[in-house]
């Protein structure tokens, strides 16, 4: 696969994934999912390892994904309506550092496919789905989208994630701060309040953040966190930066960079925040997991649960079991 352009070759894997799921293959060459029960945002996880989201943007290949050992998985991030992203090549390999830079900016099917898709999946699973803007819609019509997102989604998600952190859909990383951030976070937790009457069940909501803030960024952060009574926060998304890459090929690529190179960023932040937050609400640790002591780092670092992306591309479903079983060992 590593000898095809990285995002044909994603998407034949994932194609593939779902009818290896069907005929049974994924048992023979998946990872066993190790059972590691935990309760976190009042959901009960089976094991604290998830997968990322933007692997799986429109939901096709979950029953695949599932079987590869993770204990939760996030689909999206989706967008009230169909876009197709940047112009390709947009996502580059920097194997020599596990490392990934995308700057595919939101390419996906819309929310009523993504729904379409998951009712044709047996997942049963704790699923997570990533809500994000349309690249047309100005910022101050942001709050439209995600709400749009947020009632077509309700009823199917386990847990709704509210992207404010990706590089490549231009503005989007300014809904982080200030006023823009407490206007979305407020309109969100009262429509959740309406649906969670209208369906009987309620649904928590995450916000995932950048790794390019200043302690005195997140530090606002994590008081609007606590002061809308957000349910979770995901750390990290990809960073701008490009320590760690500087003179391999395609590091000046524009776009995310993900992988062991921002590694320490992100866990960085999960400190800050759960210094900030004090048990508030709880962190979901990501980015630059490729070995199961980097799992295990997020959670003593004091996230909950973890999830990975660019670390699967690269180990597969090795790495989800590496990861369960390096935090299981934390606990002995
Ligand atoms: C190709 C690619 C596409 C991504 N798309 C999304 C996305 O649509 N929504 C999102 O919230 N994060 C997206 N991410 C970010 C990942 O979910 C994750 O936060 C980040 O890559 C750091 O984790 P990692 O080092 O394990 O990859 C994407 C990452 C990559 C590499």
């Amino acid at each position: 696969m590593f000898q095809l352009d990285p995002e044909l070759s994603h998407n034949v894997a994932l194609h593939s994934m779902n009818l290896a799921s069907a005929l049974g293959v994924n048992k023979l060459l998946g990872a066993e999912k190790l059972s590691d029960p935990v309760q976190v945002m009042g959901i009960n996880f089976p094991n604290r390892v998830g997968l990322a989201a933007g692997l799986d943007k429109n939901g096709i290949a979950v029953d695949g994904m599932s079987e590869m050992g993770f204990g939760f998985v996030e689909v999206g991030t989706v967008t009230p309506r169909p876009q197709d992203g940047n112009p390709k090549p947009r996502i580059f390999r920097l194997p020599e550092q596990r490392a990934i830079i995308n700057r595919m900016g939101f390419n996906n099917d819309g929310v009523d496919t993504l729904l379409s898709n998951l009712d044709k999946s047996r997942y049963k699973g704790v699923l997570g789905i990533n809500i994000g803007k349309n690249k047309d819609t100005p910022n101050e019509n942001a709050n439209d989208d995600y709400l749009y997102c947020l009632r077509k989604v309700y009823g199917r998600a386990s847990y709704i994630t509210v992207n404010v952190s990706s590089p490549n859909t231009p503005g989007l990383r300014t809904l982080q701060y200030g006023e823009s951030l407490n206007s979305l976070l407020d309109a969100l937790k009262s429509e959740q309040a309406k649906l969670a009457k209208f369906h009987d069940r309620y649904v928590p909501i995450a916000v995932k953040i950048a790794p390019d803030m200043t302690d005195e960024e997140l530090v606002l952060v994590a008081a609007s966190l606590k002061s809308y009574e957000m349910d979770g926060v995901i750390a990290t998304n990809t960073t701008l930066s490009r320590e760690g890459v500087e003179g391999l090929e395609y590091a000046d690529e524009a776009g995310g960079l993900s992988g062991a190179p921002v590694r320490n960023k992100s866990t960085k932040v999960i400190r800050t925040l759960a210094n900030e937050l004090d048990g508030a609400l709880p962190i979901i640790g990501v980015g630059g997991i490729t070995e199961g002591f980097d799992a295990a780092e997020k959670i003593e670092a004091g996230a909950s649960l973890v999830q990975i992306y660019s670390g699967f591309i690269y180990r597969g479903p090795q790495l989800v079991t590496d990861s369960v079983r390096a935090i299981q060992q934390l606990a002995e």
